[in-house]
């Protein structure tokens, strides 16, 4: 069984799109999944249109007080075959303080989804946006994480936070995680995005997985519809990338198999990157171009992964093959 959280701490980057539809792409790809809502503000379970007994929520798999306390098994729902959720409300908030200055605080999600780890293939924890008592917890329950970017400053700063606490847990609680990077939202018309994305793919290398998530109104409008996007629209580009996502994390299972030594050069290896990263972006501004850009005319590329996105850049924009879009 393996144990991914999805985590950053800059709001809005793509975290619960990712648990959502990596959940169900793993599904997909027939692998048995649980995805653990550990947000306050219930996203995953919204965006999964999922009914639950508010007495059997991540609040009381994670209180303290023995008078309200679950297992994780208790609160489980199945949202379709192969996928259950263990959903949140915005009582989870409360955890933060329930959980302050109590001992093994740092442990409670750990030791809570341990009776279910014959259960499943994977558990997805969908996290917060800050760095507290839940996003620990996540992280500390989890052997890899997942960092979604949406190619903004503010999101690789949350990059260099979360590695710091990645790198706390592993001096601290000799607990080893798997972090990468993945690019978000991705918007291939500008130039903006393809320089930046150049620069992250120069600084990361395999640091951040070769799958890129395309900017896809079709991934904004299927929270709506309480549906991962491939129910609602399967040729979708953000169904595409997102199973290309799903591949590429279960092709990565021998990675995280590796010996421990090798694995945690990867978190002081990321924070590196990171800081090096902002630094050179923030020295070196966009250039500017004389000619106009093809904004609305540029065609979807037929693949989402760096090395296609960066080498047709470079050479020559008309080599993207347009796919058929229904937007
Ligand atoms: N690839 C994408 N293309 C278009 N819209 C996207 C994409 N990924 C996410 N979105 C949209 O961006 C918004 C923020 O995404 P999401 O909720 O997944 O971020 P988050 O990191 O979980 O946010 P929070 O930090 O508040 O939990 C949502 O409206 C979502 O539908
Ligand atoms: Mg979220």
């Amino acid at each position: 069984m393996r144990t991914i959280a999805i985590a950053n701490q800059k709001g809005g980057c793509g975290k619960t799109t990712t648990a959502i539809n990596l959940s169900s792409c793993l599904v997909l790809q027939g692998q048995k999944v649980l995805l653990i809502d550990c947000d306050p503000q219930s996203h995953a379970t919204m965006g999964l249109d999922v009914n639950f007994d508010h007495e059997k929520s991540m609040y009381h798999v994670m209180t303290p007080r023995p008078s309200e306390h679950l297992g994780i098994e208790d609160i489980v729902v199945p949202v379709k075959d192969h996928l259950d959720i263990a959903p949140s409300d915005i009582m989870l908030s409360a955890i933060e303080q329930e959980l302050a200055g109590m001992e093994g605080r740092q442990n409670r999600l750990l030791q809570a989804i341990e009776p279910l780890e014959q259960e499943y293939d994977y558990m997805i924890v969908d996290c917060p946006p800050s760095i507290g008592h839940l996003c620990f917890n996540a992280l500390r329950a989890s052997k890899e994480a997942i960092i979604p970017i949406d190619m903004s400053l503010f999101s690789l700063r949350g990059i260099a936070e979360l590695t710091d606490i990645i790198i706390l847990l592993e001096n601290r609680c000799d607990h080893v995680i798997e972090a990468r990077a993945l690019v978000t939202m991705y918007d291939y018309r500008t130039r903006y995005s393809r320089h930046v994305l150049e620069k992250v793919k120069e600084q990361f290398g395999d640091r951040v997985f070769e799958t890129v998530i395309r900017y896809n109104i079709r991934l904004r409008e299927t929270v709506d519809y309480g549906l991962p996007v491939g129910d609602y629209d399967k040729h979708a580009i953000g169904q595409k990338d997102y199973a290309k996502l799903a591949e590429e994390v279960i092709s990565a299972e021998i990675v995280t198999t590796t010996p421990q030594a090798n694995v945690s050069n990867g978190s002081h290896d990321i924070l590196r990157k990171t800081e090096e990263y902002i630094s050179s972006v923030s020295e070196s501004p966009v250039p500017e171009e004389p000619t106009p850009e093809p904004e609305e005319t540029f065609p979807y590329p037929a693949e989402s992964s760096y090395s296609a996105m960066v080498e047709a850049i470079s050479t020559d924009p008309g080599h993207f093959v347009s796919e058929d879009e229904t937007e």
